[in-house]
């Protein structure tokens, strides 16, 4: 029999109704429990002066939740993980706030987590720790007396080391990655980012042939990008299109064309600018103002960052600005959906698009890229428009590459976007639907589980 995989992320979504499930990691982790079964550990989402502790089991899927104390979610989540790792690893460093009591609630947080899971686990077990929120956990977990495999996957980018240096702990942070057997990164890139930091901040540290060398222990170093749950996304697609909401959008576009971004309402996704690119595109394509409609997803994450709120401002702003200006009483040019959709509905949002505009400013990966083009018709698919700054883009180099700063390029990519033959759009589809297809969700949790084992 082969070992039971433990997984622990921050957040835990326990799947129990048509709720979006927020982001590529939970999609991932889902995946790579689904097919051998094992235990999730995390954060239920709920803050509570009294933590409570909970399990539930679904199929072969058990999990174990806890809340968080408001302490723990101030300084751990707000504060070290939100408000200095997040915008860090994205290269915003300006809107990095570091305090130091935030490192220290980050470091207490693990040290609980760790806890807690060194209580859960069994000798054999693989354990799989995913993502910034966790990077000191594999070390509380050896402090511990464990073990066990220890793999970590890092699921947004990592900085290059003149940015990654920029915080005061990054020696401290750097050195717990070695309690790890197995680290996996998204990107070439990140990898090298990370190796690169590690050798300049770490004289101590070797290269190895499969990664690092530190005091004797080896830690392989490894290239996973996330992929999709192909298949069962093209069965949805297809009960989607069928929807009533799905039809209703369709008779009210009433062939104009439909530009569509999904994103969690971040300022890493680069939304204002894609606005101000949207903006710009109608100022300067009088021809297209009356046939096509931008409808922009933003899911309300994180609110109670205050650079979260500032963003959500701007876009209420610009959205304001571009329909006062370009509005008619009967048509509205951008559809701004402050709010979540389940599913199936984003899925055949993404199936009835013309235009998929994915332009973050700094990814890790970007799932809602490698969706839009499994929801297209392959005979008649739609375009994807990528940032070149998104970890897709690594692999989905057939897609219009666009620099999400670059206002003018992204409104001449949409211009382009919309009179491109069918031909091209079905060659450059077919070359994206392959890379999508080739390492899908369960390959990369197969990959990492099959590395680690
Ligand atoms: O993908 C990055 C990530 O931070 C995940 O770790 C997380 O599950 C997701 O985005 C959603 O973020 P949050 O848990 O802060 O709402």
């Amino acid at each position: 029999m082969s070992p039971r995989l433990i997984v622990v992320s921050n957040r835990v979504s326990v799947p129990k109704s048509k709720r979006p499930v927020p982001g590529g990691l939970a999609v991932g982790i889902l995946a790579a429990l689904q097919g051998s079964g094992g235990l999730w550990y995390g954060w239920n989402g709920r803050v509570e002066s009294a933590v409570s502790v909970e399990r539930s089991r679904l199929g072969p899927i058990e999990f174990v939740t806890r809340s968080l104390t408001p302490e723990a979610y101030e300084g751990y989540y707000l504060g070290y993980a939100n408000r200095v790792l997040w915008p860090l690893f994205h290269l915003r460093l300006n809107l990095v706030e570091y305090q130091r009591r935030f490192f220290e609630a980050y470091l207490a947080m693990n040290v609980q987590m760790a806890e807690d899971v060194a209580r859960l686990a069994a000798a054999d077990d693989l354990i799989w720790v995913h993502d910034y929120h966790c990077i000191p956990l594999g070390r509380k977990l050896r402090k511990l007396g464990l073990a066990n495999p220890l793999g970590f996957f890092l699921h947004i980018p990592f900085p290059p080391y003149d940015v990654f240096r920029a915080v005061p702990d990054h020696k401290t942070l750097l050195k717990y990655f070695f309690a790890y057997d197995l680290i996996g990164f998204q990107t070439r890139l990140d990898r090298d980012s990370f190796l690169d930091t590690v050798l300049r901040i770490l004289p101590d540290v070797e290269l190895g042939s499969d990664g690092l060398i530190y005091k004797d222990h080896e830690v392989k170093v490894g290239v996973f990008p996330i992929g999709i749950d192909y298949e069962n996304i093209r069965r949805d697609v297809e009960t989607a299109k069928r929807s009533t909401l799905i039809r209703r959008l369709q008779q009210n576009l009433a062939g104009r064309k439909l530009i569509t971004g999904v994103d969690r309402l971040d300022y890493s996704k680069g939304l204002a600018q894609r606005f101000q690119a949207f903006d710009h595109f109608l100022e300067r394509h009088l021809d297209h103002r009356e046939n096509v409609v931008f409808m922009q997803v933003a899911q309300p994450s994180r609110s109670d960052v205050p650079e979260y709120q500032a963003i959500r401002d701007e876009l209420d702003y610009l959205a304001g600005k571009i329909n006062g200006r370009y509005a008619q009483f009967d048509r509205i040019p951008l559809r701004y959906l402050n709010r979540s959709f389940s599913r199936p509905t984003i899925l055949g949002f993404l199936a009835l698009s013309d235009i998929g505009l994915i332009t973050p400013l700094r990814d890790g990966m970007n799932l809602v890229a490698k969706e839009f083009v499994a929801a297209q018709d392959p005979d008649d698919p739609g375009v994807l428009i990528l940032s070149r700054l998104a970890g897709a883009a690594e692999q989905l180099k057939d897609a219009l590459l666009v620099t999400p700063y670059n206002i003018d390029g992204v409104a001449e990519a949409l211009d382009y976007a919309l009179r491109m033959s069918r031909d091209e759009r079905i060659e450059r589809h077919r070359a994206l639907d392959e890379q999508v297809r080739a390492y899908t969700v369960e390959d990369w949790a197969r990959d990492f589980v099959a590395h680690l084992a």
